[in-house]
């Protein structure tokens, strides 16, 4: 891809990031971003929910709005404070689709067709996938640009999509002849819970979509579905070993020891350092502990959240509102540097 220019931007950081309204949510959107927002809460992130990525593939509209709060719950229940954190939904700034616009005519077809996300979503049935999902990762760069966003903690699977986010912000920046415009956003994606695998397949990521429920442990899950899952896990017949680099050939049992670390805070090598030695048999039930422990606070304010929606709803109002306070004045200067009507 490009060379990047180095970042001329001057302007105040900002941490913004985005969770989809498709499905419930698991274990690595908890480790990989619910629990990294909640760490930088007191630097007032903006997160939102992407409802407008959601529909990408066909949603049920009244599931739509099910699932919009779902997530903002999920935000409140993992412990954040929306007068911190800016909660908004992503269909409450229009400018978000306005911005978009204008980057698909930044982006280049090649750099879309390099998208590792939309040919697995797309499968063999590429003719059939919406343009939406084709030029989802643009909408992406705007749902980052608009807020002049240069923070963007994420897992590991959305390290491409902010790769194209900066190359659309370099181009911008060069094409419309003003350096420093956009910053050139910065994916934060380091921790032991950036990249959660299946529970029953080390290669494959922690993932909605896979067809078997116990490849993940969703939020929603109670105490017994936790220690069920992660006792059926799989693994294999060897102890721990002391070092990281034996658990390297060991991708389940790797897995295990990271989902320990994310969860109690540790790193995967003070993980080791305590259970080198031992089996899964004694493994498997501190970690189910572990998980238990941490997550069932989350799910039981998860649950009574969702029965208050009307205090969710007003956490998004007035979210939206103090979004597209930010959001408006920068589209404002996109107009006019596009040159577009200006009323
Ligand atoms: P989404 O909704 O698929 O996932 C939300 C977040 O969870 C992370 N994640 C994981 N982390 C670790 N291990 C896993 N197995 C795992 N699975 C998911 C994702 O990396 C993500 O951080 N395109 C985005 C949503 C989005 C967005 C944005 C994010 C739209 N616009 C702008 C940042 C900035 C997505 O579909 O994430």
């Amino acid at each position: 891809m490009s060379q990047h220019e180095k970042s001329d931007y001057r302007g105040p950081k900002r941490i913004l990031s985005g969770i989809q309204a498709s499905g419930s949510l698991h274990l690595g959107n908890y480790l990989g971003a619910l629990k990294k927002f909640v760490a930088m809460q007191e630097e007032n992130p903006f997160l939102f929910v992407a409802d407008m990525h959601a529909i990408t593939v066909w949603q049920d509209p009244k599931q739509l709005v099910e699932q919009r709060r779902g997530i903002a719950a999920a935000y409140l229940a993992a412990g954040l404070d929306p007068k911190k954190a800016t909660i908004f939904p992503q269909s409450g700034v229009p400018q978000h689709a306005e911005l978009a616009w204008v980057f698909n005519c930044t982006a280049r077809l090649g750099w879309l067709d390099r998208m590792t996300q939309f040919k697995e979503k797309s499968g063999d049935n590429k003719e059939r996938a919406s343009v939406g999902l084709y030029t989802y990762p643009v909408l992406q760069a705007a749902d980052i640009l608009l807020y002049k966003a240069t923070d963007v903690p994420v897992g590991e699977d959305q390290k491409q999509h902010l790769e194209l986010s900066r190359d659309i912000a370099d181009r911008f920046n060069r094409d419309y002849d003003a350096p420093g415009f956009f910053p050139l956003p910065e994916p934060l994606i380091q921790g032991p819970g950036a990249r959660i695998m299946s529970l029953k397949d080390g290669s494959k990521k922690m993932s909605k979509s896979d067809p078997s429920d116990l490849s993940r442990i969703n939020l929603t899950d109670d105490a017994d579905a936790i220690a069920r899952k992660i006792k059926k896990a799989k693994t294999d017949p060897e102890p721990l070993p002391d070092t990281l680099e034996e658990l390297k050939a060991r991708p389940e049992a790797k897995n295990l020891v990271s989902i320990f670390a994310a969860l109690s805070g540790r790193s995967d090598e003070a993980v080791l350092a305590e259970y080198a030695g031992q089996g899964f048999g004694a493994f498997k039930p501190a970690l189910a502990e572990v998980a238990v422990e941490h997550l069932a606070p989350v799910t039981a304010e998860l649950r009574r959240l969702l029965t208050e929606t009307g205090e969710i709803d007003r956490v998004l109002t007035d979210g939206a509102e103090r979004a597209r306070a930010v959001a408006e004045p920068v589209m404002d200067e996109v107009r006019a540097m596009v040159g577009f009507w200006k009323g």
